[in-house]
């Protein structure tokens, strides 16, 4: 429309030139087939007619004729309109019309933008999509038919997108995601990490309410760290330290009487405030010891209990 309406326009300009009109009226051109002229020609026409427009343009420019009723109109132009390709020849530039079902294309052969109703793929305006390919009507091409529960795909293989309520994994979408993996916040299966922990370290020093000396029976206690953390469903850290039951054979405090020896020499030197409370925490001390053998006799006898027990349970 537009283009016609710069031919008309082109046209008139060409009328109101003397050189184009002294060849006659219109209607004589239009008998005649001719009234060509080389001067006053305007829109990069080279030659031009009143009745037809541009018959030549300047080099570069592509010559293309509006078709109205009968009469066509010559316009020059530095590219083709769409749904035209240019084709070059040393003598003229020519806008050709492409296919019918393509509104764009780049040559005969090759579409760019398919009319309504027919679906670019390769170049060529199709009325159905190829096997793997989905007609998309907003793009009026041809897109890859997505794999099952993907809502955008890379091709009919690879879904980059799953829909709502399934979980992407290899460009596949999953209801759940398989095993050794998990949904993240993306909703894409992540691979689950599991705890790693190290090896235990030595066992510490046997020891009884933090003291090594005064009993046979401790505890000693050995650790490990934790490696590699655990994702939200990789299997928790174990236990990071352990404690168990130990005997200690050697180390024993030292003997009561010169401990309340040392205890007197001491006591000349401690002012007379002090004297109370260190005789509280002897007393203290003298329970605990009591209690601690106590209890050692008592575990002496469940141990030896329970060796005989298993020894029992051997000879059955
Ligand atoms: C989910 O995992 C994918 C793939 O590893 C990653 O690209 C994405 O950023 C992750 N999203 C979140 C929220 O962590
Ligand atoms: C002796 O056994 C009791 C319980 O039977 C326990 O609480 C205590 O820690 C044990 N003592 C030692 C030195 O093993």
């Amino acid at each position: 429309m537009q283009l016609q309406l710069i031919s008309i326009v082109l046209i008139l300009h060409c009328m109101e030139y003397t050189n184009c009109q002294h060849h006659g009226s219109r209607h004589r051109l239009h008998k005649q087939g001719s009234g060509v002229s080389s001067q006053g020609c305007q829109g990069g026409c080279q030659t031009c007619s009143v009745y037809n427009g541009c018959l030549t343009c300047k080099p570069k420019l592509f010559i293309h004729f509006i078709h109205d009723g009968m009469r066509q109109i010559g316009v020059c132009l530095a590219s083709c309109p769409n749904g035209f390709y240019g084709t070059r020849s040393p003598d003229r530039n020519d806008c050709i019309k492409c296919g019918s079902e393509c509104d764009s294309c780049f040559n005969r052969n090759f579409c760019l933008r398919c009319r309504a109703g027919s679906y670019l793929h390769k170049g060529k305006c199709m009325e159905s999509c190829p096997d793997g390919l989905m007609p998309s009507d907003t793009k009026k091409e041809c897109v890859p038919a997505c794999p099952a529960d993907c809502d955008s795909c890379q091709n009919s293989d690879t879904c980059t997108r799953c829909a709502p309520g399934h979980f992407l994994l290899h460009g596949q979408c999953h209801h759940v995601c398989p095993d050794e993996f998990e949904p993240n916040d993306s909703m894409e299966c992540i691979p689950t990490v599991h705890c790693e922990v190290g090896e235990w370290s030595e066992w510490g020093p046997c020891s009884r309410s933090g003291k090594t000396c005064g009993f046979k029976w401790g505890e000693e206690t050995r650790t490990r760290k934790v490696l590699q953390n655990p994702s939200p469903m990789g299997s928790p850290c174990p236990a990071t330290s352990e404690t168990r039951e130990c005997l200690v054979k050697r180390r024993r405090c030292k003997p009561k009487g010169q401990r309340r020896g040392e205890k007197k020499k001491r006591f000349n030197l401690q002012e007379k405030e002090n004297a109370e409370s260190r005789r509280e925490r002897k007393r203290e001390r003298e329970k605990e010891t009591i209690n601690l053998e106590d209890s050692e006799s008592r575990n002496k006898t469940e141990h030896r209990r329970r060796r005989d027990q298993s020894r029992d349970a051997g000879t059955v």
